[in-house]
């Protein structure tokens, strides 16, 4: 069958192979880990719940303007302005169906057929894909594991050519959980504003920072304004995966152009999760507080009982809920590569993580704790007893 070249250039996402299995696995009664999923477990906070249903009891249940309701556009740059003292008006806003929307509409914006894109590995599995089914060629800068996969910008200056259009930041990242300091994150606003290259900040695990760390914004500086697109996500931020609020935050002309595709593709966020969305940004903010403490306490529990494994490397996670670590010391015994991992993993000890090949490296898995104590507990001593090669 003929199908256009552009879909064509992407695939679907291997992390699903190890998801699918899980569940097979799970239907069949068995009792499985599951590491996977990048999402709070914790549920959408009442107020936020309530909002929706409010919405539907009063009818807000048609058509939106495109780019989302003015109220939502003017309580996000509000929200925006008032964490990161960033100055963005209503029409440098605009809703999107998803932080994953957000950026896909960005790139579709500003990148040509033929052009480069800079993506630091490892990277969250979308991007490169989405840059391929913008006709653009994604370049990949490998940060070190030895540095705590902290990008710089010496990095990214020798990886840019004339043909570099855009550069992507995801900071926190997924996989890593890796944050960029911040002096380093003005250096590459800096390197992109004397270049003319866009920088795309990925922000959505922005306010999940360990350490008492503050939350860090390329928006609070005006003078990268020409050069920086803001994405940004209420999905993991208030627990509100399902929902499918995200937005951009950027100059007026690529809010203009972002609306125009979203206005012939998507139209309209649903309705109903807009209202919900006024409520997560303008409504009390302690539910994400307390995500971020039970996070803060996974977090050291996980890594400490990584390291504990021998052979096990684990670089500290600085932000977000995913620790990376280093299993391939198993590919001495055996084991070929982290896909491999994954798939005996889940076979022998039922315990589902991502493989590294999914975020372009081959010598980590990804273990979201985003799951509870008891479950991280249970699926460490599997991971322990797995990596532990039994004797006689
Ligand atoms: C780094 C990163 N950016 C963006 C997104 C998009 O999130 P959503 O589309 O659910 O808002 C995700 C989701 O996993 C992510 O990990």
């Amino acid at each position: 069958m003929k199908l256009s070249k552009r879909v064509s250039r992407i695939s679907v996402s291997q992390t699903m192979a190890v998801g699918e299995a899980a569940g097979k696995l799970r239907d069949q009664g068995v009792d499985v880990v599951d590491f996977g999923p990048g999402e709070p477990d914790f549920p959408t906070p009442e107020n936020i719940k309530r909002a929706a249903i409010r919405a539907i009891e009063s009818n807000f249940t048609k058509y939106t303007p495109s780019g989302g309701s003015r109220d939502l556009r003017k309580a996000v740059a509000e929200k925006h302005a008032k964490d990161f003292a960033s100055r963005y008006d209503v029409s440098e806003c605009l809703i999107n169906i998803g932080g994953k929307h957000a950026i896909f509409n960005i790139i579709e914006s500003v990148v040509d057929d033929g052009e480069d894109v800079i993506i630091p590995t490892p990277y969250w599995v979308s991007f490169p894909d989405i840059v391929r089914f913008a006709g653009a060629n994604p370049i990949f800068v490998p940060t070190r594991e030895d540095e705590g996969f902290r990008l710089t910008a010496a990095m990214l200056e020798k990886a840019i050519t004339p043909k570099t259009r855009l550069i992507i930041a995801n900071s926190p990242n997924n996989p890593s959980g890796a944050v960029i300091d911040d002096e380093e994150f003005l250096r590459i606003a800096g390197l992109c504003k004397e270049r003319d290259i866009y920088l795309l900040d990925d922000e959505c695990y922005a306010h999940f920072l360990y350490d008492g760390r503050k939350p860090f914004s390329l928006g609070s500086y005006p003078e990268f304004k020409q050069h920086v697109i803001i994405a940004g996500s209420l999905s993991k931020t208030y627990a509100m995966t399902g929902w499918r609020i995200g937005f951009i935050l950027a100059m007026p002309e690529i809010i203009q152009a972002a609306l125009k595709l979203q206005s012939h593709s998507t139209s309209n966020p649903v309705s109903i999760a807009q209202k919900a969305a006024v409520e997560a940004v303008t409504g009390p903010q302690d539910s994400v507080r307390q995500m971020l403490e039970e996070y803060s306490k996974r977090r050291k529990f996980v890594v400490e009982r990584l390291r504990a494994i021998p052979d096990v490397t684990c670089a500290e996670p600085g932000g977000a809920f995913y620790a990376y670590p280093n299993i391939s010391a198993s590919f001495k015994r055996g084991i070929k590569d982290s896909m491999d991992f994954s798939v005996k993993l889940l076979e022998k000890q039922h315990v589902a993580v991502v493989p590294g090949e999914a975020f372009g490296t081959n010598e980590h898995v990804r273990i979201s704790y985003a799951t509870s104590m008891e479950q991280l507990d249970k699926g460490l001593n599997r991971i322990q007893a797995f990596m532990t090669p039994t004797r006689g």
